[in-house]
Parts: C-alpha cells; structure tokens; sequence
C-alpha cells in the first residue's frame, strides 16, 4: 500500500517535471508568434521617427485618419487587406534598408543620403508585360471652376471623347452641367479654387483615394490642357506589369531637386530627389499607390506636403524616390506648357503620350501639326491632333490625308 503510494507520488513529480519543460520549451515560439504580430501598424508617428514635441500635431491628425479609417473599411475591405499586407512588406525591406544605412554613418547628411539611394537602385524588370484594357487605368484630370467651359470643354470634345472609361474630372466646384456630361466621372473634392499649393494638394490627395477605392491598376494625373495619346499610354504601362514599383513621367528639372527634410527628421538633413512635373502629366502602378499609402492615403498626403512645404507633385516624388527609394523612369514623351513645343512637329507629334500649349501669355507655344484646322481655327492645335488621330470623327474634315 505504502509503496504504491510512494510510485504514485513519483509519477506525478515526474510528469510535472515533464510538462515544465515542454512549457519551457514552448516559450520563445510564443514569444516569435506574438512579436510578429505586433508588427508596427501603418501609422504616421511610428515611422517618422518624430520627436514627441510634435504628439499633439499628430494626434490631431491621427484621429481624424481613423474616422475616414471606418468609411473605408466599409467601402473597400479586400482593398484595405491587400494594403496592409503590402505594408508589411514595405517595414521590412526598410528596416534593412536602415541597417544598411546606419553601416556607412560618415561624411555629410546629404552624402548619407545618396549612399543610401545608391544601395537601392535597382534596374528596373521592363519584361513583364501585361494586357491593358481601358478600365484598367485611372486617369484624373485636374481642373478648376474657371476652365469648366473652356479647357475642359476642349479635352471633352477630343480625347476625353474617345477614353471615356478613364477618365475622371477633379474639381472644386458643383457644375450641373458637367455632371450631366459625366456624371460620376466628375468629382468635386471641395478643395479650395485657389491656385495654391494647400489646395492643389488638397486636390491630389481626393486624386489618389479616390483611385486606391477604384481597384484599378495604373494611376495617371494630368492637367486639364493637356492631350492624352490613350493608345500610346496604354501600351508603355503595358510593358510593366501594375504590381511593380512603377512611377514614370518627365522631369521637370535637369538635375534632382533638393530639400529640407521635415519628415525623416527635424530638417537639418536634406533629401535629394527626382519627380515628375504634374503638368506634363505622370503614372504609378497600384503596387507603388499601395507603398505610398502611410504618407498619402486618407489626408495624410496633405500633412506630408506641409512638412517639407513643397507642391503636390514634388511631394509625390518625395514620397516615391525619397521615402519609398523607388526610382522615377524619365520619359520624353510627356509634355507640359513649360517646354518649348514647337520643337514636336509632324509624326512625331502623334507618337508622344501627353501634349499641351502655351497659356494666354504664351500662345505660340504649340505643337507643329499639318493644318487640319487653321491656327485661329484651333489655337491649342488639339483639334487637329485629335483628327490625325481618329479621322473619323464627326467633326473632323471629310476625306482627310494622313
Ligand atoms: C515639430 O514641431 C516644431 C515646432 O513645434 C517644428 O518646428 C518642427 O518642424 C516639427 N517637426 C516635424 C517633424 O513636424
Ligand atoms: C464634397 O461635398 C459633397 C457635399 O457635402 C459630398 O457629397 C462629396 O462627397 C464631397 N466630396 C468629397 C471628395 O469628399
């Protein structure tokens, strides 16, 4: 009896002796599982690495993403899913890209910098390639009140016309016959009218939620004076594949653009970038817009621009090339009003991507094209590109020679 007892006893040191280690043993997973888990969420502070001076600043602006936060999550749950995986991969390949950059903590800020953008170049794959339909890409067409009836009547009457599935009208004002002609094709961001660089900010930012809500797979912005060769768009974003890193467009600058950065830090430390100049009008792939999300979604590209208190597409270059390291891909083939563009003439014209003219204060500056229509007929010379391009338009000249 007494020695059963005492086996007994034994057996039951022994097994709590077992179950100790296996708990033991068990530990560090659970330690693992739970600080994967607790990955940094994609949150404004955490990443800027902001002093705490600034908390009230970005509380302020913290409570307001997480009420636009909800909106959301009720419009676009997969979208929102897909974000945040990507976001995840986003901290990592950054958390190593910081490493890297602290191994070479020597000479000034600025060659800091460059040496950390030379590890990250990356040539970038044009192999993939992908069908395009029209609905896969989004194009937003930035204007204002004043040019409703003039400008934007202009790009309606031409290329609009034949990319109507694109193509989306950002405005500030509620015009009741342009929501007759588009219907919910015109957005009123009920951003300011003004022409500065809060508003025109406040503009981009509708721009990009509005397509990260769209699902579609390239982003494009343009100017309401320019002219979008929809044919030849869609076959250069064909030849990459929408999941890359992809932000292509036309420097506005021969050199990269420098600046102070209020973002990574106080602004002692300059970031030096490329970006593409919104007037000539520029893309990015939705893999890109998804990386962007932190400092662009929801409002957040408003306060990033305050920051380093540059214009909305300077601030999209800082984004993408200074924040992101992903490189811009220069193109030739967009052009805005600041060129000379009477140096595009003949065929040439026809093979570029965007166009534009010159404002009132500089009306020779237009493309050189055969004279469907007069030059008083067509001062812009959108006219005639657009009936070189699709001779069979109603109110094209008959019979026309190409
Ligand atoms: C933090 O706030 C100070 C003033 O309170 C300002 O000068 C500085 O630029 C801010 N820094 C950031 C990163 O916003
Ligand atoms: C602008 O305001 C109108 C009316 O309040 C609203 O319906 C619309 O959604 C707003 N636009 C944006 C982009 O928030």
């Amino acid at each position: 009896m007494s020695f059963s007892c005492i086996r007994l006893s034994k057996i039951c040191f022994l097994l709590s002796v077992i179950v100790c280690v296996v708990l033991l043993l068990l530990i560090p997973r659970f330690q693992a599982s739970w600080r994967s888990r607790s990955y940094p969420q994609p949150r404004l502070p955490l990443l800027l690495n902001v002093s705490s001076k600034n908390d009230t600043l970005l509380q302020v602006e913290s409570s307001s993403t997480d009420r636009l936060d909800d909106e959301t999550n009720n419009i676009v749950p997969l979208m929102k899913e897909d974000l945040v995986k990507q976001w995840n991969n986003y901290v990592i390949d950054t958390r190593r890209s910081k490493l890297k950059a602290n191994d070479k903590m020597n000479g000034s800020p600025i060659n800091q910098f460059n040496s950390m953008m030379e590890d990250h170049i990356e040539p970038t794959r044009v192999t993939a390639k992908e069908k395009l339909e029209q609905n896969d890409v989004f194009i937003a067409v930035k204007t204002t009140r004043k040019y409703h009836k003039t400008r934007l009547n202009l790009l309606f009457q031409t290329w609009i016309s034949q990319a109507k599935e694109l193509t989306f009208i950002f405005t500030d004002w509620e015009d009741g016959e342009l929501r007759l002609r588009a219907g919910d094709r015109v957005i009123n961001t009920n951003c300011s009218a003004v022409h500065t660089r809060q508003a025109l900010c406040c503009k981009m930012s509708v721009e990009y939620d509005k397509f990260l809500e769209s699902g579609r797979k390239w982003f494009c912005h343009v100017d309401d004076d320019n002219y979008v060769n929809v044919k030849n768009l869609l076959n250069l974003l064909s030849a990459f594949s929408h999941s890359q890193d992809v932000y292509i467009g036309r420097p506005s600058l021969d050199h990269p653009i420098e600046a102070a950065d209020h973002v990574r830090n106080d602004g002692s430390a300059t970031a030096k970038f490329w970006f593409a100049t919104g007037g000539a009008g520029f893309c990015i792939s939705r893999g890109l817009a998804l990386k962007m999300s932190p400092w662009a979604s929801l409002g957040s590209f408003i306060s990033t621009a305050e920051r380093i208190r540059l214009p909305d597409d300077c601030t999209i270059g800082y984004i993408i090339e200074g924040l992101l390291e992903v490189k811009l891909l220069h193109s030739p083939l967009f052009h805005s009003h600041l060129e000379n563009l009477q140096r595009l003439h003949g065929d040439t014209v026809l093979k570029q991507i965007t166009l534009s003219y010159g404002g009132p204060e500089n009306k020779r500056n237009v493309v050189t094209v055969d004279e469907v229509f007069s030059v008083q007929q067509d001062p812009t010379r959108f006219k005639s590109v657009h009936c070189l391009l699709h001779p069979d338009t109603l109110w094209c000249p008959p019979l026309m020679v190409k």
